[in-house]
């Protein structure tokens, strides 16, 4: 295995970098203003809604919401992982890529066993299939082909407690690795034991078509019917889809995905001539695993069954998809007939027809104004009134364009008002065109997060990092556990500690971390234009900010202990200085 790539070298590496270089020899950019413009390369578009800020080092797309460092670029772009990302952006610099010797592996590296065990389980799984005749029967009489069944990879998980370990060398690696994919559970340190027992299994792939986790259903009775992997470094549920890979490999040109319930949803429907199914896992879609769908198709339909609980699932999923639409997508809702799911129904009527109710499935405005009707009066001014008041914090969700303004028309003449009149409610996304300069309190575009004074100071000093060294974190905020703080004095330590001026180095650094998420939210938050000073003293405000709040809230607490005990000594020493802040 390929040594560990030594942390300065991946920082030097991408400070030297220039995103627009790097995106405009893949991308051709046009500059604007300051900023550097194309149609985005991961999703349809005719209009460019993708830019490049050479400033932060940074590319975000208001249309699908793609967003990253020019490692993160090259890695969506071409595909490719951390470590071959990093090969390639060298390779283009000129600089070789050193490793360094040792036991010391790199984050990314650390998930190669476990890909290589959930691999090879699968495909023992699916070798056990084969030579188990009541797992086949099962899956003949549920109307599976051994086509689809190989072509999903599907298998059997055998009534053992070590079947699936039994499939690896003893050593500790192995073992350890087994239990960090969700293989293996541990009772005790020498007694680890299958977590899949006598089980048809689903393997679940990402992307690329690496096993990450599986599925497995109970063959006969037991509970519970189904069991999924549960979350390990390399499976996150809200993130993935079953058959989203199998889907892709299947249809050449996909233009619409239908996203169902169950594995074996899928399943059928693939072996009905429906190959672009895919299923959530046993969660509610997520607007991540929404809005990555519509990077790949510009038409999704929801699949649910239509009594209470299917409704239910509609409406989060709605909810889910309003921040992630925009013009060229759509979203429907299918509801299925009472106690029917995909694969019950597609086996009695068919392809054909099952692809007839798709053709018909609702709009996504149209079950929106249903769902939110549904109890009203419409013929009361008291019934409109409050239909406008819970559409318009959803309508505000979605960016700005024709969808929205064709949802404010539908809602206007439900409610008999002009939609001019509606408008005025209805808060617009700030988009390209409207930097959030005017508000004080600025929301970020599309990623609603609303601005705290943690938020506000991680996102001056992820964009303008020279910062740091004029304004230190106060001391007592270092034993606060105020949210935010924690990342916070993590950043301000990072740049002092590592003299990085980049922003995309501390981006990178943060990749694959449980914080990854909001410091991308934060760097794509437009600083409004102003002098260093001024920026300067926007931290220094948020961090006042910060001290008071974790004052009143140590005073607080000092009140309440001195009312059921006595103070310490020190203690009242700090009450009093508290008094005097
Ligand atoms: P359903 O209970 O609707 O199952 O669960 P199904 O797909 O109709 O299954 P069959 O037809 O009886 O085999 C739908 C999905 O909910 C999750 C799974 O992802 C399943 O595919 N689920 C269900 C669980 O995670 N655990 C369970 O115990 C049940
Ligand atoms: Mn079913």
């Amino acid at each position: 295995m390929a040594g560990h790539i030594p942390q300065q070298f991946i920082d030097d590496l991408i400070t030297r970098a220039d995103i627009v270089d790097v995106v405009d020899s893949r991308v051709a950019l046009k500059k604007r203003g300051k900023e550097h413009i194309a149609c985005c390369p991961f999703h349809n578009e005719k209009s460019p809604s993708f830019t490049v800020s050479q400033n932060k080092q940074f590319y975000h797309c208001f249309g699908c919401g793609a967003h990253g460092t020019a490692l993160g670029f090259i890695m969506e772009y071409e595909r490719l992982d951390f470590i071959d990302a990093i090969e390639v952006l060298a390779a283009e610099y000129h600089m070789e890529v050193p490793r360094e010797q040792g036991n010391f592996t790199a984050q990314q590296d650390n998930k190669k066993p476990l890909y290589e065990v959930l691999e090879k389980a699968a495909i023992s799984f699916a070798d056990e299939l084969k030579k188990t005749p009541r797992a086949v029967e099962y899956l003949k009489q549920r109307g599976l082909s051994g086509e689809v069944a190989k072509d999903f990879q599907m298998g059997y998980a055998p009534d053992s407690w070590d079947f699936t370990l039994k499939q690896f060398d003893s050593h500790n690696e192995s073992r350890e690795a087994c239990l960090k994919a969700g293989l293996s559970i541990e009772k005790n340190p020498q007694k680890h034991y299958d977590r899949f027992r006598d089980r048809i299994m689903f393997p679940i792939r990402d992307r690329r078509g690496r096993v990450i986790g599986f599925g497995g259903r109970i063959l006969d009775k037991g509970e519970p019917k189904y069991l999924n992997s549960p979350e390990t470094p390399v499976f996150h549920k809200g993130e993935e889809l079953y058959g989203l890979y199998e889907a892709r490999q299947a249809v050449k040109d996909l233009n619409r995905i239908v996203i169902v319930e169950g594995y074996m949803d899928v399943v059928a429907l693939a072996q009905h001539g429906i190959k672009y199914a895919v299923a959530t896992l046993g969660t509610a879609t997520s607007d991540t695993q929404i809005s990555k769908l519509f990077r790949i198709v510009p038409e999704l339909i929801f699949c649910y069954d239509g009594d209470a609980a299917g409704r239910k699932a509609a409406w989060r999923a709605l909810q889910n998809s309003l921040s992630v639409l925009r013009d060229g997508v759509q979203a429907r809702f299918l509801f299925l007939p009472d106690g029917e799911d995909p694969d019950t129904l597609v086996r009695q009527e068919g392809q054909q027809n099952f692809e007839q109710r798709m053709s018909k499935a609702m709009p996504l405005s149209d079950f929106m104004l249903q769902h939110l009707s549904a109890d009203l009066d419409l013929s009361s001014a008291d019934g409109c009134g409050r239909l406008s008041e819970n559409a318009w914090p959803l309508i505000a969700k979605i960016s700005d364009g024709v969808f929205k303004d064709l949802l404010v028309n539908q809602l206007s003449k439900m409610i008999g008002l002009p939609s001019s009149s509606l408008q005025q409610h209805i808060p617009q996304t700030s988009r390209l065109k409207t930097p959030a300069s005017k508000n004080s309190q600025p929301v970020l575009a599309k990623h609603q997060i609303s601005m705290t004074p943690a938020r506000l100071a991680i996102a001056l000093l992820l964009q303008l990092p020279e910062l740091a060294k004029d304004c230190a974190i106060p001391q007592q905020l270092r034993n606060s556990d105020l949210p935010g703080l924690k990342l916070l004095i993590q950043i301000h330590d990072t740049i002092l500690q590592t003299h990085t001026l980049s922003p995309s180095v501390l981006l990178e650094r943060w990749r694959d971390t449980d914080d990854a998420a909001i410091v991308n939210k934060l760097m794509q938050w437009e600083i409004p234009e102003a002098k260093t000073s001024t920026q300067l003293a926007s931290l220094t405000d948020a961090f006042n900010n910060l001290l008071h709040k974790h004052h009143d809230i140590r005073l607080q607490e000092l009140l309440n202990k001195s009312r059921a005990s006595e103070l310490s000594a020190d203690e009242k020493l700090e009450l009093s200085q508290l008094y005097q802040t």
